[in-house]
């Protein structure tokens, strides 16, 4: 039987941190729509006690999106958790994710409480976002740092309280591979089947998906990560390389997989760049303008020969076609439509007109229309709505 390991993907959350990357409500809403498009099965849609701007953008995620589970973060502090419960109340499925740190470093000079200070506010921030939600996930902040006996303390204790999934993040971006998954497979025979073990792995020693991996393979089956590897400093771990790591190497992943709809791996990734105006380096894996590009003349040859002679993925599984056909200023507006779904963006008839006239007007001044000129045109629009 195949097992799932959910994506939580934490773009407008984590991926937002990322400096230059805030974003607007409206933006936030096209960006949910599409990573509910692309499977995700939680959405972190932000951080309700951040700013009035979140909360708002929280709450209308929430009344628009019917398939995935939206999530709030919260700190184990009581008017942060009221927030997220009230922000995600509209939500078909909905999720409070609550934390708090675990580390030495981060209790002590940080936090300033004792370990035993912190266990009592994990207790009572889980039991009162349970007031809220059912769904409750509980966060050992700079777990990658953290003592393993005390992990377990605080995580027993979560467990009790209620807290259904048990998050375990590398917030410095500071372990191995290997040792990362010693920490979970250790973790995974203490919780047993008590909680689903989720990770959450920064890039800074640049391992943070090879650190989710091997995590999938030692127990955990939530991975939380975001488009195009945004997020605080050098990012979070990339979903599209978790996704198509786990979908290539089936070989290792034996009956593991994911609900993402990998064809639309490569939309999600140009409206977020588009939104954010962060374009992924051309040679980052899979989304990159050269990840599936070939230079050389005899890497040329042999893909013309046979494919796999030089692809290990198919560029179509991502959504990318090579073939597209540009849009230009004799196309109409009916083709003019479905490029901009195909895109990822949802947009009233309305503005669709809008959208259609300007892009008139850009075609009499350029020859060809790319679909980048098309997510610019949009997300203009989008920002002065
Ligand atoms: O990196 C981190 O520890 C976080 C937590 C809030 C989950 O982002
Ligand atoms: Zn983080």
């Amino acid at each position: 039987m195949k097992e799932q390991v959910k994506i939580f993907d934490t773009t407008l959350r984590d991926g937002e941190q990322s400096p230059g990357a805030s974003m607007n409500t409206e933006e936030k809403i096209q960006i949910a729509k599409q990573l509910e498009k692309l499977g995700v099965d939680i959405i972190e849609a932000g951080f309700a006690a951040a700013s009035p701007g979140d909360f708002e953008a929280i709450r209308k995620i929430s009344e628009v999106v019917n398939k995935s589970t939206v999530c709030s973060l919260a700190r184990a502090l009581e008017k942060d958790i009221k927030a997220a419960g009230e922000a995600i109340a509209p939500a078909k499925f909905k999720r409070i994710h609550t934390f708090i740190a675990t580390s030495p470093i981060h209790m002590k000079y940080k936090l300033r409480m004792e370990p035993e200070e912190v266990i009592k506010r994990a207790i009572e921030a889980v039991k009162y976002a349970k007031t809220f939600v059912n769904d409750v996930e509980f966060s050992c902040e700079d777990a990658g740092r953290s003592e393993m006996a005390f992990l377990k303390e605080i995580i027993a204790a979560v467990i009790e309280a209620g807290a259904k999934t048990i998050n375990i993040p590398d917030t410095v971006g500071y372990r191995f591979p290997h040792e990362m998954g010693e920490m979970i497979k250790e973790l995974k025979d203490f919780i047993g089947e008590r909680a689903i073990i989720s990770v959450h792995c920064h890039n800074d020693l640049g391992l943070a998906v090879a650190n989710s991996l091997y995590s999938v393979l030692n127990g955990a089956r939530q991975v939380e990560c975001t488009i195009n590897g945004l997020g605080e400093r050098a990012g979070n771990a990339a979903l599209e390389e978790i996704v198509m790591a786990i979908k290539t190497r089936k070989d290792i992943f034996d009956g593991i997989d994911t609900n993402i709809n990998t064809k639309e791996i490569y939309p999600t990734s140009r409206l977020v760049a588009a939104i954010t105006g962060i374009e992924p380096q051309p040679n980052k894996a899979i989304v990159g303008k050269n990840a599936f590009a070939h230079e050389s003349g005899i890497h040329q040859d042999g893909v013309l020969k046979h494919q796999e002679t030089y692809e290990i993925m198919r560029a179509e599984d991502i959504g990318l076609d090579r073939n597209a056909i540009v849009l230009g200023k004799h196309s109409g507006r009916h083709a003019f439509k479905k490029r901009i779904e195909d895109l990822g963006f949802t947009l009233s008839e309305e503005e669709i007109n809008k959208a259609f006239e300007r892009f008139k007007v850009l075609a009499d001044k350029k020859k060809e229309i790319t679909d980048d000129d098309i997510r610019m045109l949009i997300t203009n629009e989008i920002a002065s709505a």
